[in-house]
């Protein structure tokens, strides 16, 4: 059995881990971290982030601006202290990336002068949102990745997965903390057990519950589940953004077509070539993303088709190509100029508002536990987040994790040597199929009954669904041995039951959450988060 021990794990190697990793090792080169990464290192949902990071580079801009447009967009469930803290950092964010190397895309403006090029995207009244082309997250995530392995203080574990946190709890301890992490090595298929005085979860998303989405494999809600193993609130969980443009084509896996190619003119237009968002709001293709998406959908139901198309073929070649090299190349691999025709698109599962509750320094409920990034809920975004706000986040939430973690570090105390992970009583499994389609059943449910439009049927035929996969999913985790798809599911069943509860819960239609029973906000009461309390909830 490995043990390994660090002052301070990070779990996840994204946007929010490697910016949390890199600020922390610099600041107190005597500490020692980890980082760990299910994958490759630079797997994770940042690689793929295209549109690029919002912030407010000067007038005509403003603060109060950026503010306004993520507190419209979150409708009326944004903490506004949160946008506040978040939108004032974003400048120093981007300098601090630009120092780190990061190429983000400039142009020279009519009065000669080079500036950033600043791109448009849904419920932003501003050009604000910088960008490298259409390649942001992977611009990013290569530059971090670099730098951290190039920091002397900071061992990097590739393809290894956490399990579950270690707590005073769970070891019967007088004081609940956390206490590190047990982990299986991929390879080698052994838990080990990294023992800390401080863990960070930055795990990601929760998306690839779903059976469309534009994730990539990884964002299965690992720190979702585990914080809320370990006794973690959780917070909003029915608030699943659904991008409304992924390349339709059956090659073309969860490849997003970005937000920025409406910002920059795309129009969405039926498989006829009319143009329908101006029907459903008057912002057209720039509303904020749940109307876009719910229109999408409702005009693919109405019509029986099975895509819309997204048309930017008006605006010249050179332009289109300049602006979105990749998404250009991408398409025409899959046989579709977009400098010449419209793209077929259909909605997917994109990103998930809700999270491990934390406050402005990123701390959660479990003393020694903080959550950063997509994993986290710190009530930025309400029941509906801006693009490009979230990498935003990511970047603002683990500069502030780290300058907590710097101060309080050294009254944390040494953690106890945790028992060594158990498998006295498990065998390896005599039946992965049971896994495989455990997996395909959540996705294709989750898809059909929680979806973008929802009703209460649909919501308890989901719960029916997800009770009973949860029973079998525990009761295979208990006899056979993990594996990393065991693992992911395991995570997810949980995941997806979070969502289903909190939807179920919400009695009315907000943001990203509507249904065809409650298809109103209800105005008789403030608007509340979905607070789920792991010791209030009947197994
Ligand atoms: P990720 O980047 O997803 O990283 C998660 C990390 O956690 C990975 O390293 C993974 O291996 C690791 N991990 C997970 N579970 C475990 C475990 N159990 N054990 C060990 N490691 C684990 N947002 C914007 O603001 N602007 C955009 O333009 C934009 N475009 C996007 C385009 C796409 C296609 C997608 C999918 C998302 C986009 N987003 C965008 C959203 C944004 O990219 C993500 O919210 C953000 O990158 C999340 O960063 P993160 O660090 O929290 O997680
Ligand atoms: C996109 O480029 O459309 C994604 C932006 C985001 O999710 O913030």
């Amino acid at each position: 059995m490995t043990s390994h021990s660090y002052d301070v794990l990070v779990i996840g190697s994204g946007a929010a881990g490697l910016t949390l990793a890199l600020r922390l090792a610099r600041a107190r080169p005597e500490l020692r971290l980890a980082v760990l990464s299910k994958s490759r290192l630079s797997e994770g949902s940042t690689l793929y982030a295209q549109g690029g990071i919002s912030a407010v580079m000067g007038p005509p801009d403003s603060l109060e601006s950026h503010v306004q447009d993520t507190l419209r967009a979150g409708a009326g469930l944004c903490d506004e202290a949160v946008v506040r803290f978040t939108v004032a950092r974003a400048a120093e964010s981007i300098r601090w990336l630009i120092d780190q190397g990061v190429p983000f895309s400039r142009e020279r403006r009519a009065d000669g002068r080079e500036a950033f090029h600043l791109t448009r995207e849904g419920g932003h009244s501003h050009r604000r949102v910088l960008h490298a082309a259409d390649a942001t997250g992977r611009a990013l995530e290569q530059t971090l990745e670099a730098q951290i392995r190039a920091q002397d203080n900071v061992d990097l574990f590739e393809r290894h997965i956490a399990v579950d946190l270690i707590t005073g709890a769970k070891l019967g301890l007088a004081e609940n903390r956390c206490l590190g992490a047990y982990v299986l090595d991929r390879e080698s298929r052994r838990v080990e057990t990294f023992s800390t005085r401080v863990t960070v979860l930055a795990t990601g998303g929760a998306s690839k519950v779903y059976l469309y989405t534009s994730n990539p494999d990884v964002a299965t809600g690992d720190g979702i589940a585990m914080a809320w193993r370990a006794g973690c609130r959780v917070a909003n969980m029915e608030f699943i953004q659904f991008h409304p443009t992924c390349l339709y084509h059956p090659a073309a896996k969860s490849f997003l077509i970005s937000e920025a190619v409406r910002g920059e003119g795309g129009r969405l237009l039926l498989p006829d070539g009319s143009p329908f968002m101006h029907r459903f709001d008057e912002r057209g293709e720039l509303a904020p993303r749940d109307i876009v998406a719910r229109a999408i959908d409702h005009e693919m139901k109405r019509l029986g088709v099975d895509h819309v198309l997204l048309d930017i073929s008006h605006r010249p070649p050179a332009f289109v190509r300049s602006h979105f090299p990749n998404i250009y190349k991408r398409c025409l691999e899959f046989g579709y100029d977009m400098t010449r025709e419209p793209l077929p698109v259909v909605p997917a599962a994109h990103y998930t508002c809700g999270g491990v509750m934390t406050d402005l320094r990123a701390r959660t409920d479990l003393a020694g536990l903080y959550a950063v990034g997509e994993t986290a809920h710190t009530g930025l975004h309400g029941a509906n987040r801006m693009a490009s706000n979230s990498l935003l986040e990511c970047l603002v939430f683990a500069a502030a994790a780290a300058e907590d973690i710097q101060a309080t570090l050294d009254n944390q105390p040494a953690p106890p040597a945790p028992p060594p992970w158990d498998e006295s009583r498990v065998t390896d499994s005599d039946e992965e199929v049971v896994v495989a389609h455990n997996w395909d059943e959540l996705r294709r449910f989750m898809w059909d009954y929680v979806g973008i439009v929802r009703s209460d049927k649909r919501l308890e035929r989901a719960q029916r669904r997800v009770e009973l996969l949860k029973m079998e999913i525990d009761e295979y985790y208990g006899n056979f041995r993990v594996t990393n798809d065991l693992l992911e599911l395991r995570n997810l069943v949980t995941v997806a039951e979070l969502i289903i509860r909190s939807a179920r819960s919400r009695k009315e239609s907000r943001g990203l959450h509507y249904s065809l029973d409650y298809p109103r906000p209800d105005d008789s009461a403030p608007p509340r988060n979905t607070v789920l309390t792991p010791a209030n909830f009947a197994a």
